[in-house]
């Protein structure tokens, strides 16, 4: 089955419905695509390839494609193996295949799998000629590796974006973003954003300015569906993420063991939904993955995190969501802090040590009760809620 996207240019994606986590970390409940793209014209070329766990399926399609033609170029946009896993095979079934690619690209495919030959090395704003289409090569570092660049086909003004605007998710037979479900795909591909590209935000951002003025009709991104119908939404998403704006809303997040803390959980959003605050989310992280979590967090400006005290520290689930934040850096939160403890406390202390030196605002001073919610810890909570409604809806 041939799926064209435009004159000469095909989707050569995969699905993988069998890894559990991508990266051996971030769960994938609906899988993930690798999408690699075949253009032919007078020469051919693909761009990126797939992992190497769908090697059978993608060689049987790409030479069905080929019909016994040779393939002249192989676009590296980047090198992370779910998109490079295909180019060993690839140079053994073309011996005469150029490897377009830049500096750095070229660095990590000698490191991860010894090749130095058949190498043609782009530059920023370089091209290539396959009669009919023009490939002009976007240095993007960062987006989401160190060597990661666009590839944009000027006769369609098709842009290969490699991870940037992708998604996880497989496509389950809508492969454009006319034949989906988008709100899925949005929030699949925030989350895609938010645990894998988002702390490169700056670099984003660098490559959004860069591509600024150059018109799109179509984004080809390596993961999820190809955004044919309207690009400038996706791209406008990017921008908003990558500027870390975020919608009005808390995210309640809280470990708790004996339910103290998921008490004050549910009393706080209570609160402020009272206040106006109308989209709440209160998660268990001892339930949700941070991968989830994450995604949240970026999607709303407001955040409360709430612990009991485990061991004179927060609780090690609440620890590790501390953790993943400071290394994925989501920015200008409003964020409050709450817990139980038994007796001499320690889990809101140590979360309030991470927001402070985290680039967060603090809105009201954190609240922490010993054992169960009580009449007397009221006024302190209120305020607290109060504190956040206000400032989320301001
Ligand atoms: Fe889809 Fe950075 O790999």
């Amino acid at each position: 089955m041939k799926i064209r996207i435009t004159d000469g240019v095909h989707w050569l994606g995969v699905n993988d419905r069998r890894k559990h986590l991508f990266e051996n970390m971030w769960p994938l409940p609906q899988g993930i695509t690798y999408n690699s793209y075949l253009i032919t014209d007078e020469q051919t070329a693909l761009i990126d390839t797939v992992d190497f766990s769908a090697a059978a399926n993608y060689i049987e399609r790409l030479t069905a494609h080929l019909q016994g033609r040779k393939l002249d170029y192989l676009v590296i946009n980047h090198m992370e193996p779910d998109h490079a896993g295909m180019i060993g095979i690839l140079l053994r079934l073309y011996p005469e295949l150029k490897i377009a690619g830049n500096k750095k690209t070229f660095k990590l495919l000698q490191n991860f799998f010894g090749i130095t030959a058949n190498l043609h090395e782009v530059a920023d704003g370089d091209t290539i000629n396959l009669g009919r289409h023009t490939l002009k090569f976007i240095l993007t570092p960062w987006v989401h590796w160190p060597e990661t660049m666009m590839t944009y086909e000027t006769t369609h003004q098709i842009l290969f974006s490699g991870d940037a605007f992708g998604s996880f998710g497989t496509l389950d037979g809508g492969i454009f973003d006319d034949e989906i479900n988008f709100q899925y795909y949005e929030s699949e591909m925030r989350r895609y954003y938010s645990n894998i590209v988002g702390q490169y935000s700056n670099m984003v951002q660098k490559a959004l300015a860069k591509l600024h003025g150059t018109p799109v009709r179509v984004i080809c991104a390596t993961h999820g569906p190809v955004w044919r119908s309207e690009p400038s939404k996706i791209i406008d998403l990017y921008e908003r993420w990558s500027k870390h704006e975020a919608n009005p809303g808390v995210v309640v997040a809280f470990a708790s063991m004996y339910g103290h803390t998921e008490q004050l959980a549910d009393y706080l959003a209570r609160r402020m939904a009272e206040r106006g605050v109308r989209d709440i989310r209160i998660f268990d992280v001892s339930k949700t993955h941070l991968s989830f979590l994450i995604s949240e967090i970026w999607n709303y400006s407001g955040l409360l995190l709430g612990s009991c005290a485990y061991n004179g520290n927060a609780h090690p689930m609440m620890e590790q969501l501390c953790e993943a934040m400071s290394h994925i850096g989501p920015k200008n939160k409003q964020v409050g802090v709450f817990g139980s403890c038994s007796w001499s406390g320690g889990g809101v202390k140590n979360i309030k040590a991470f927001v402070d030196a985290s680039e967060f605002i603090c809105p009201a001073d954190p609240v922490e009760v010993l054992g169960t919610l009580a009449a007397d810890h009221y006024a302190a909570c209120d305020a607290l809620a109060s504190a956040m409604a206000t400032a989320i809806l301001s």
